[in-house]
């Protein structure tokens, strides 16, 4: 049959037969023209029909989201192609194409256009994926061709993105003209398979943007992406396949991405409450992103200080020094000039948390690991870097290696790999002597013998002063208690002219001869950001300095944050602060030390848990308890803390709680009692579900937080631990199935040897499942909380709290500070060795 008697009979067919579209299948007999209704999925998510996007006329076949409001169109079939009225049909022609036809014209406007042998009788589906499939009518049913396979702007679960050499199809994004027009627009994203794969979003055949490379667990250069338990993303890295894909793990997530007009490519999930899609993640977002931004052998650092973003890798030096001067990093930079890099006991400079340079030009060896490939790259003079391949999984997997420029590489402030660049020797001698301290330390020093005789001077004036002050702290019980810390001090310690309201600066010569020029052997951890030292000031005191990292510049607003609400706050379960040191590039907070570290230095320890008895964990949940409610509402301040967790705990002498990093904090005026947050900031395990999916965060996401702790407590295991009898489930899942049959008493942990009360133990645990209950509003308050621990009450019963099943993934409780959501559980798809 010729497609003009196809049509004629599908005329035919229109006026003589009634049929009912209540199906989501389209045959030769079944179609559906404009104007009808529309095909909906099964599960009543998709459907597909005719549409006129914006204040456009023109007709399109299209599938959009079925119940969501907006009419978001998710794929378009004819998007270069429209029908200019209303005459449009679909059906499935006679070869057994899917086709659209139009009034008075043979050919169609819109066809599969697939060449099959004898299958006309194909049926075209839409399916709750939002997938069309034209599937063979027997009863094998298979797929002969599927909209996942030719994308338009909108990329959803299931559907990934990529080549496959075996069938021919490479997935690649186009954003529409605009938004009255779907047709095939400038902007793109697709894979790159050459060197090591990343994927490109490119602006007409311009790279606009890179993902930099799958690093195991996410794109390098997506830093909100890390490990969570909201998409499962694979990565396909194979001979016949490259590709990617970021599936929801529960449909009842809607969740699509989209390379949209202005040339950003956007992830956003649907929040049902309050009806609006929220952005979970762009790019690019800033300058840095930019694909090649800093020219080639510069790295791209956002600065929010003002200093010039772009910067010479070492051994490098601009190139037009006067473009460079004006902030025109374009041109990149060169090799400083008379560099022998050849068998000239050269070495290699670390560069950390760097987005690494454009692997498509790299040379990638997945047989081996990092200390091979330093090896292998100091041999070949004309290896200039090198990086591993993997570098989540383990110690790094692979070898990515470059010979030529370095180009498109950023840092960021808290995620990033490590990058090895090739340096001289005097260049390597240069910067082992560099160093902050060395060059001022001296200065500093002199500074202060010259502060002295002003402060003499001064002295008088700051007896009036300090008496005044005394005056006004002691009318207010939050307010730090300054008099009392200064006299506890030498004058010297405090920088009197650059006070910051009541708080004290301190000195950076000061802080850093407390901690014997931050050295290693003073070093107690490693917090969001940046290293904690102990140190001891010259009267003896000791104290806690956590120092931001320098290139931390996101960290700044934090840092900010953190001064102001700790100064505020003053309870026996929060961390004190002692003051604060800004001089140059450098940041740091100074704590009260305290001996006992942190909670899960001692709870999650085998050796050390049995420290704490029943009666001592009891006080301890109860003050963290006590320090929550003074935060949420005892405080004049209510402040949402966002990041509670066993290694935001401190321990005194006396093993007293307080809960410190108040960094990711937030403050809250008045009667607001929650909020919503673009930038999801938190850790993996404690996040609750409405704050990780959707930013939500209130007094109840701090609570949940709390139960996950409570819990932890009492088990001594770490939310995020395997957990080998139900492997399926993560600690609180696992404590919830026991408690649903009654034997909620095997998961105490054995370090407690049975001193304990089993009634006191299984109240904690009903409080601790009835703060992580997966409905916000069914959690109670921390009054309430404090109220069922000091009181003996009747508790009600937990609901099924949220996240049971997850996928366990060891190690990694840093907290995600550059948004997302944190929390385990990638399936990694990945045959290495290309
Ligand atoms: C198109 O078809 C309509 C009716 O189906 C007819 O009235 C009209 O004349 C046709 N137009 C042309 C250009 O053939
Ligand atoms: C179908 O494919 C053929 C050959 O690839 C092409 O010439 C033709 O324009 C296509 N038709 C439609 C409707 O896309
Ligand atoms: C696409 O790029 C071309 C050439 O740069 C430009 O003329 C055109 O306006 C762009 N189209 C859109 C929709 O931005
Ligand atoms: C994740 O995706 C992979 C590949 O698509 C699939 O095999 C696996 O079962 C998925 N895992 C989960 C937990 O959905
Ligand atoms: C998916 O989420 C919904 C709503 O949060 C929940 O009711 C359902 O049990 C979840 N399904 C699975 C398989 O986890
Ligand atoms: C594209 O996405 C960016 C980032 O989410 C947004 O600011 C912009 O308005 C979007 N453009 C369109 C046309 O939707
Ligand atoms: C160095 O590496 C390049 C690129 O892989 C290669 O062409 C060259 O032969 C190597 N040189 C030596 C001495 O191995």
């Amino acid at each position: 049959m010729n497609p003009a008697k196809s049509f004629l009979r599908i005329l035919l067919f229109l006026f003589l037969s009634h049929f009912s579209l209540s199906t989501d299948t389209i045959t030769q007999d079944h179609f559906i023209k404009d104007n009808d209704e529309v095909l909906v999925s099964d599960g009543k998510t998709f459907a597909l029909g005719f549409f006129s996007p914006a204040t456009s006329r023109n007709r399109y076949v299209g599938i959009w989201y079925y119940q969501i409001p907006g009419n978001i169109v998710v794929w378009v079939a004819n998007r270069n192609n429209p029908i200019k009225d209303n005459s449009g049909i679909l059906s499935v022609d006679s070869r057994g194409n899917l086709a659209l036809f139009q009034r008075n014209q043979t050919l169609p406007v819109w066809s599969t256009n697939i060449s099959m042998a004898g299958s006309r009788d194909s049926v075209a589906q839409i399916l709750d994926t939002g997938n069309l499939v034209l599937l063979q009518s027997d009863a094998r049913k298979d797929i002969l061709w599927q909209s996942f396979d030719y994308p338009t702007n909108t990329w959803l679960s299931f559907q990934s993105l990529g080549v496959n050499v075996r069938t021919g199809v490479n997935r690649v994004y186009t954003s529409w003209n605009s938004p009255d027009d779907p047709g095939v627009g400038n902007y793109s994203l697709r894979m790159n398979p050459s060197g090591f794969p990343q994927m490109f979003l490119y602006q007409g055949s311009t790279p606009l943007w890179r993902s930099g490379t799958w690093t195991g667990q996410r794109w390098n250069g997506i830093p909100e992406m890390t490990k969570n338990f909201i998409f499962n993303d694979t990565f396909v890295n194979t001979d016949d396949e490259v590709s990617f894909s970021s599936d929801v793990r529960n449909a009842s997530i809607i969740s699509r991405a989209v390379v949209n007009e202005t040339g950003v490519f956007q992830r956003l999930t649907w929040n049902n409450e309050a009806q609006r899609w929220i952005d979970f993640y762009s790019a690019p977002k800033e300058s840095c992103d930019f694909y090649g931004h800093c020219g080639p052998n510069a790295y791209c650092k956002p600065d929010i200080t003002g200093d010039f973003e772009c910067s010479c890798f070492p051994g490098f030096e601009p190139k037009l020094p006067q473009a460079w001067s004006i902030r025109d990093g374009a041109a990149g930079c060169v090799r400083k000039s008379a560099v022998s890099l050849c068998g000239n006991k050269e070495g290699f400079i670390k560069v950390p948390q760097v987005k690494v340079p454009d692997t498509s030009v790299a040379h990638v060896d997945m047989t081996i690991d990092l200390k091979q490939c330093k090896e292998k790259c100091s041999r070949n003079c004309s290896c200039m870097a090198y990086a591993s391949a993997y570098s989540d999984i383990d110690r790094g997997i692979g070898c990515l290696a470059w010979h030529g420029d370095l180009v498109d590489a950023r840092t960021y402030t808290h995620t990033g790999q490590d990058l090895y660049i090739r340096v001289d020797k005097d260049e390597l001698a240069r910067h082992t002597k560099k160093g902050l301290l060395q060059k001022k330390a001296v200065p500093a020093v002199i500074i202060v013998s010259l502060a002295v005789a002003f402060l003499i001077l001064v002295a008088l004036l700051r007896c009036f002063v300090r008496r005044q002050k005394r005056t006004r702290i002691r009318n207010n019980e939050d307010m730090f208690s300054l008099a009392t810390f200064e006299d506890s001090l030498g004058v010297k310690e405090i920088d009197e002219t650059r006070r910051n309201g009541d708080l004290p600066f301190f000195h950076l010569s000061t802080i850093a001869s407390a901690t014997s020029n931050f050295s290693s052997d003073n070093k107690l951890g490693q917090g969001g950001f940046g290293p904690v030292y102990k140190g001891v000031l010259l009267n003896g005191k000791e104290i806690a300095v956590k120092r931001l990292s320098k290139y931390s510049g996101q960290g700044v607003e934090e840092f900010k944050n953190e001064i102001m609400l700790i100064a505020k706050l003053q309870h026996r379960n929060l961390v004190r602060m002692l003051g604060c040191c800004i001089e140059g590039e450098e940041k740091m907070l100074i704590y009260e030390f305290l001996p006992n570290k942190s909670l899960d230095s001692i709870i999650f320890d085998e050796s050390k848990r049995s420290l704490l008895d029943w009666t001592k964990r009891l006080e301890i949940i109860c003050g963290i308890a006590r320090g929550m409610l003074y935060l949420h509402q005892d405080s004049r301040l209510r402040v949402i803390h966002r990041d509670l967790k066993a290694s935001n705990v401190l321990l005194d002498a006396t093993m007293n709680p307080k809960i410190s990093d108040f960094g990711m904090a937030r403050i809250f005026g008045g009667d607001q009692t929650e909020g919503d947050t673009k930038r999801v900031v938190g850790t993996y395990g404690y996040m609750s579900p409405e704050y990780a999916m959707h930013g939500h965060f209130s007094m109840k996401s701090d609570v949940y937080s709390f139960g996950v702790l409570l819990l932890e407590i009492i088990t001594g295991k770490k939310n995020s631990s395997y957990v080998p009898d139900s492997p399926s489930l993560n600690l609180v899942g696992h404590v919830w199935e026991l408690w649903k049959e009654d034997k909620a008493m095997e998961v105490v942990d054995l370090a407690l040897g049975g001193s304990y009360s089993n009634e006191e133990v299984l109240k904690c645990i009903r409080i601790g499942l009835l703060s992580v209950q997966e409905h916000a509003t069914h959690r109670p308050t921390m009054s309430t909380v404090v109220s069922m621990l000091c009181n003996e009450t009747t508790l009600p019963s937990p609901e099924q709290p949220a996240f049971i099943e997850q996928k366990i993934h060891k190690g990694d409780e840093r907290s995600s500070r550059e948004g997302a959501n944190s929390v385990n559980g990638v399936t990694i798809t990945m045959v290495l060795g290309r």
